[in-house]
């Protein structure tokens, strides 16, 4: 039987296959296809650690750093789990034909296809930049890296920025099938938490927010997080995790990630108040979580995206005899792969019901 795992990576490239199509899915089945599919948005105020978080997950530096606002257009992050022993590499939706083994070079590039839309000033845009990891270092998941909530604009930026921020990151959360990374961090009180208000509004009930709880180890003395990581400060469906980063110092230094993520490790279980939850605690806990996360919101919605898929093959199907074969566009060719990946999808979803394990809501 194939594995959930696979299903992840092939609403991946349904994803992308959808994104590269653009303005040539038109008004059918594709775009409520896109919007059907889950995803994992990350959101918080500005500082609060979110592209630290980000790159503790992947295992690897390569986001761009600084003050002020630095991620101004989403980045849909897609992680891919491979084999044992393979080297690591990434590749850019807009470059797809070249490879990236140098992360230094990928947070570069990162910046450079900002700037390219968003010209150097400090202008943010909606339009995604789409990054690919593989490693065996990974779990299969889709991340969206968000502009950070900010209280108000400074110098350069313009006035509407603090809304139009809040705008965009609202743009990806109210999606029901969203699942909602929360950041806030453990050295500001948790009722002033930015990431915290937006989740409240849009999902209420807290069943698709996680909260993550950063800079633990920047809390003042004799003071500890347990009210929010026990859930008492502020309840959601989901367990908290907390979460300890490398500080600006580490950065400067090149603390390398795995070492990190040791050091969290450490951080919890050798702490005489966390202990206890030092298995449910850190960065690489926090990812499984969200794979299996989205692995159980994908099975759930089973019954739903089949129906949407096979909508969309016949849809596709009849498009592509109006463009007739052999398919000389782009889009074509595009159309072409969408219909191949919604009938692996397909095949996929008919062995896994078959399987006995049906879905949740059927
Ligand atoms: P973002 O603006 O939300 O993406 O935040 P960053 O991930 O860029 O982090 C902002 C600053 O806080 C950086 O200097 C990080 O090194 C620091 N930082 C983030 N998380 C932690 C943490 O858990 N502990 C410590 N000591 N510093 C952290
Ligand atoms: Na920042
Ligand atoms: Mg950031």
């Amino acid at each position: 039987m194939a594995a959930m795992g696979n299903v992840i990576g092939l609403v991946n490239r349904i994803q992308r296959a959808c994104t590269v199509l653009g303005d040539h899915g038109g008004d059918g089945a594709l775009p409520t296809l896109w919007e059907a599919l889950p995803s994992v948005a990350v959101v918080g105020g500005q500082s609060s650690g979110k592209s630290s978080v980000l790159e503790s997950i992947v295992g690897r530096d390569f986001l761009p750093r600084g003050s002020g606002i630095v991620t101004r257009r989403p980045l849909v992050l897609q992680l891919h789990k491979t084999e044992e022993g393979e080297k690591d590499y990434a590749e850019f939706m807009h470059m797809p034909r070249r490879r990236f083994t140098d992360f230094a070079l990928v947070r570069k590039e990162i910046e450079d296809e900002t700037d390219r839309l968003t010209g150097r000033t400090k202008q943010i845009s909606p339009v995604p930049i789409h990054l690919s990891i593989y490693s065996p270092n990974v779990v299969n998941l889709t991340l969206i890296d968000l502009p950070g909530l900010t209280k108000v604009a400074i110098e350069g930026q313009p006035e509407t920025i603090v809304e139009d921020i809040e705008n965009m990151v609202r743009l990806h959360v109210d999606k029901p099938n969203c699942i909602i990374l929360a950041i806030s961090p453990a050295n500001q009180d948790i009722a002033t938490s930015d990431a915290i208000k937006l989740a409240r509004e849009v999902d209420p009930t807290g069943e698709r927010t996680f909260g993550v709880l950063t800079k633990l180890d920047l809390m003042d003395k004799g003071t500890n997080a347990l009210d929010v990581l026990e859930g008492r400060a502020y309840r959601l469906q989901h367990p908290w995790v907390g979460i300890v980063n490398r500080s600006q110092a580490d950065i400067n230094r090149n603390v390398d990630m795995i070492i990190a993520r040791k050091k969290e490790q450490e951080f919890f279980a050798s702490s005489p108040e966390y202990a206890h939850l030092a298995s449910r605690m850190g960065s690489e806990y926090l990812a499984k979580l969200l794979s299996q996360e989205l692995e159980a919101v994908i099975r759930a919605r089973i019954p739903s995206i089949t129906s949407l898929i096979n909508k969309t093959i016949d849809e596709l199907e009849s498009e592509m005899d109006h463009l007739g074969r052999p398919i000389a566009s782009d889009a074509g060719a595009q159309l072409y792969l969408i219909l191949e990946l919604c009938r692996a999808f397909d095949k996929i979803f008919k062995e896994h019901l078959d399987g006995g394990r049906p879905g949740g809501d059927r």
